[in-house]
């Protein structure tokens, strides 16, 4: 098996580690000035070099070598034993798994004996948090007395779970998320060193991505050399799933041109497709967050593909920022919402029924108001009035009216739905628009849409499943239309209900 990448690049000299120089220097100097002290606490994020620079001061402490500033050499015996993993007075326990108090009073027995081979016995105890409170306490009373030849360095992630006494043994070092720069800089010497071929953007999505932490940032390298192709920026996108897909710009787009029904073909063309409605509420997020930093003249920091920042760059001067982090807030909530499994999609719905409510730009002030649309529809009644069944309005033919149907679209879909899924998906996203003389007539927001059902085979479908839940007889049309659709009479013209209603929604109940 070949050794993973982060492990063969670890830093091998002081001057190999990125970053940490405030750390690195005081580690240098007391190497050369004889002023190590026994117990160190290394704190920061993972993957920033704890335990990297901790094995360089365990092999520091024993080089051979007489030049105290040339430590580690990494050619004397000691140094060599230390590289090959076979230096006896280097100790590293993983406190994750050995976190008793016999541990650690095993440790205490051990720790002793003199140092087998070198001057110093190091014990490098990682993830030092994880102790239980006895073992700290155990821990303590082997800090506060160590042996002469004893070294102790404790390495976390999580400080503020060190209990003070044990703090106060210790010299701390902070360990640092390292700038994007810098994680470019090193993922470029290894593309170059291992023969790799990467483009810079793709370098600069992957650094991106690791928040900081260097070994994070050489693991997806890793990952991406062996797929064994070049490692472009569209083949990183992929395999972290960060594309900006065309869904999330049509998505947006619609929210711009108040265009409720074209945001949820959007949504419903990508779920049919199989697209994962949490990661596609990421993208939106992601791409949102670009439209934020170009906004703030942070532009050099987005890694988005040429086409896309251009679009980005577009809808930055459309919205205005309070609005973009609106929809950013709307979205992100879909992008995290664990529920929604009996309905996938309804997270997303939810955001872009709420960001309907958003003003475009210039959109007047009245039209804001969710709560008020919703209050107000409640008491106007718009579609049925329960008791007066009898009066059947014109649309009706044998029993079936278009009000049933659109009740009943849901059942009628789930028959289909075995039958054929991808009808089903698009009969999702269509609009009930009339039943005359014995038709339905389905509307489409787009001609593409409407051509992919409307084929002699799929009206069949349609129709025997609303034959065989509505009974009576109808044929079925397919058209059209334009997203601005009529809302029905009696419902607020530019509210909440009429958004939704645009967007393909339909009124199930009404509260009086
Ligand atoms: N500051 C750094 N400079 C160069 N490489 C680093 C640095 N930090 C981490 N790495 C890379 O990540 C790997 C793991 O780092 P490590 O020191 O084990 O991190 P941790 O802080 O989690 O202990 C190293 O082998 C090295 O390849
Ligand atoms: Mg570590
Ligand atoms: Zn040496």
């Amino acid at each position: 098996m070949t050794q993973a990448l982060y492990n063969k690049w670890r830093p091998q000299k002081w001057d190999e580690i990125i970053g940490q120089q405030h750390v690195v220097q005081t580690l240098r100097n007391a190497v050369v000035g004889n002023r190590v002290v026994h117990a160190y606490l290394f704190a920061g994020p993972r993957g920033t070099g704890k335990t990297t620079a901790a094995r360089l001061l365990a092999k520091a402490v024993n080089c051979l070598n007489e030049d105290l500033a040339t430590r580690p050499c990494n050619e004397c015996a000691h140094c060599v034993a230390v590289n090959e993993s076979r230096f006896l007075d280097l100790i590293e326990i993983d406190a994750a798994s050995n976190n008793s108090v016999e541990d650690v009073r095993e440790l205490r027995d051990k720790i002793n004996f003199s140092p087998n081979q070198g001057t110093y016995k190091v014990y490098i105890i990682d993830e030092v948090h994880m102790l239980s409170k006895e073992a700290f306490n155990a821990l303590l009373k082997t800090l506060e007395e160590p042996p002469a030849h004893a070294i102790f360095i404790l390495a976390t992630t999580e400080m503020h779970k060190i209990p003070a006494t044990v703090l106060s043994r210790c010299q701390r070092h902070e360990f640092r998320r390292l700038p994007v720069d810098d994680i470019v800089g090193q993922l470029q010497k290894i593309v170059t060193s291992e023969k790799l071929t990467a483009e810079p953007e793709a370098l600069t999505l992957i650094a991106r991505q690791s928040a900081g932490g260097m070994r994070d940032a050489i693991s997806l390298l890793d990952q991406m050399a062996s797929t064994g192709k070049e490692i472009t920026l569209g083949l990183t996108q992929t395999v972290l799933g960060t594309a900006t897909s065309q869904t999330v710009i049509a998505l947006v787009g619609a929210v711009l041109d108040r265009e409720p029904a074209a945001g949820m073909d959007a949504i419903h063309t990508a779920l049919d497709s199989g697209s994962d409605p949490r990661l596609l509420a990421r993208q939106v997020v992601d791409y949102l967050r670009a439209v934020l930093l170009v906004q703030m003249g942070n532009a050099s920091q987005v890694d988005l593909a040429m086409d896309t920042r251009a679009q980005a760059e577009r809808h930055a001067k459309a919205f205005s920022p309070s609005d973009v982090l609106r929809m950013i807030k709307a979205f992100n909530i879909a992008a995290t919402d664990l529920r929604g499994g009996w309905q996938p999609s309804l997270p997303l719905e939810v955001a872009l029924a709420e960001v309907m409510e958003l003003p475009a730009a210039a959109a007047p002030i009245e039209s804001r108001p969710a709560a008020k649309a919703l209050v107000e529809t409640k008491a106007e009644k718009p579609v049925s009035k329960p008791g007066k069944e009898a009066e059947k309005p014109v649309e009706e033919i044998g029993n079936v009216t278009l009000e049933q149907l659109t009740k009943a679209w849901r059942q009628i879909r789930a028959l289909i739905k075995p039958q054929n899924p991808s009808l089903d998906g698009l009969l999702n996203s269509c609009r009930l628009l009339e039943v005359k003389n014995g038709v339905l007539v389905i509307g489409f927001s787009s001609e593409l849409l409407r051509s992919k059902v409307d084929m002699p085979e799929q009206i069949e479908i349609t129709r025997k499943a609303i034959v065989e839940v509505c009974g009576g007889e109808l044929s079925v049309k397919c058209v059209v239309t334009n997203a601005k659709q009529a809302t029905p009479p009696d419902v607020k013209a530019d509210g909440m209900v009429a958004a939704a209603i645009k967007a393909g929604g339909e009124i199930v109940d009404i509260q009086e």
